[in-house]
């Protein structure tokens, strides 16, 4: 898809990759909807992208809340239009074994980034589809392929998110709208004070993996919708964890077991 001019809705817009691909975006000609739950760091993006020349709008909601969802899809059809693309950056979650995680924080963990994902792309698609062409975007975690222990809830809203987007390809197929996936390795955004505790948990083999910017991940980000990409996995070497989990499952568990964060109870053996 050709950027310029374009509609694009960024959500997580107010921080991290997010943030970062929303000024991609801006820098490649793109009209923009900017959506999270922090009205002021929204609007200050949107002063800075239009000071650029660019054209921004900020539209704050909290997305796992569909009705908040909708009233922000009607606000930004109303002023906007309907986006051309959809950008799925929206997401927060402590890593936490099972019997740490309390009731409401494993629901949460579900809202943003998979609900976030599924209510967006719900209030938008009629539009797209009438249009019959468009993009979506989701940005997901290595976690959506290769599960690491000690974030349990977190992994599963991950899979959930991949299980949504390959889903919804298939839906798709056919009608003019492309669905993307990225994912990227450990980037050195907020996320980490956002969810404390987490980086203790990075099992040491992703450690040999290099950390990536947030405007790195953006650059790939803005590729992606151009060439309306299937999936997209950086950096290079996360391709190579990725494709052991589902030729030698065995392997790539006892792996990051080994070098994973233990649980409490468990032994020394796996
Ligand atoms: N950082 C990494 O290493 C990494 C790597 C791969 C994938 N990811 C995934 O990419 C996503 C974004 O990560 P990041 O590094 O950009 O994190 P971040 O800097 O913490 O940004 C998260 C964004 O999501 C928004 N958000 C969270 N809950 C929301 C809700 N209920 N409604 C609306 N907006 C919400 C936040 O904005 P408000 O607080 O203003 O709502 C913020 O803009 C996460 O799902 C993360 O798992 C991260």
């Amino acid at each position: 898809m050709r950027l310029s001019g374009r509609l694009v809705l960024v959500t997580g817009a107010s921080s991290g990759i997010g943030w970062a691909t929303t000024r991609r975006l801006a820098h490649a000609g793109a009209r923009l909807a900017l959506v999270a739950r922090r009205r002021e760091a929204l609007e200050a993006l949107a002063r800075e992208i239009q000071s650029g020349g660019g054209m921004a709008r900020a539209y704050p909601a909290d997305l796992g809340d569909p009705t908040a969802v909708r009233r922000m899809a009607e606000a930004v059809r109303r002023e906007l239009g309907v986006p051309d693309a959809l950008v799925h950056a929206a997401g927060a979650g402590r890593w936490l074994f099972v019997e740490e995680t309390p009731p409401e924080e494993a629901v949460r963990m579900m809202q943003a980034p998979y609900f976030a994902a599924f209510f967006v792309t719900q209030a938008f698609l009629p539009g797209m589809l009438e249009r019959g062409r468009g993009v979506v975007c989701v940005i997901n975690s290595p976690a959506a392929l290769q599960p690491w222990p000690g974030a349990t809830g977190y992994v599963a809203a991950r899979w959930a998110l991949r299980g949504f987007t390959e889903a919804l390809r298939l839906d798709l197929r056919g009608t003019g709208i492309a669905v993307c996936s990225v994912v990227a390795g450990r980037v050195r955004s907020a996320y980490w004070q956002h969810n404390p505790g987490a980086i203790e948990r990075v099992p040491r083999l992703a450690r040999l993996i290099p950390d990536l910017t947030p405007e790195a991940v953006a650059r790939v980000v803005v590729r992606a919708l151009e060439k309306e990409s299937r999936l997209v996995v950086v950096p290079w070497a996360l391709r190579v964890m990725y494709a052991l989990h589902p030729f030698a499952p065995r392997l790539a568990e006892a792996l990051v077991w080994r070098t994973g964060y233990r649980h409490p109870r468990a032994g020394r053996r796996g």
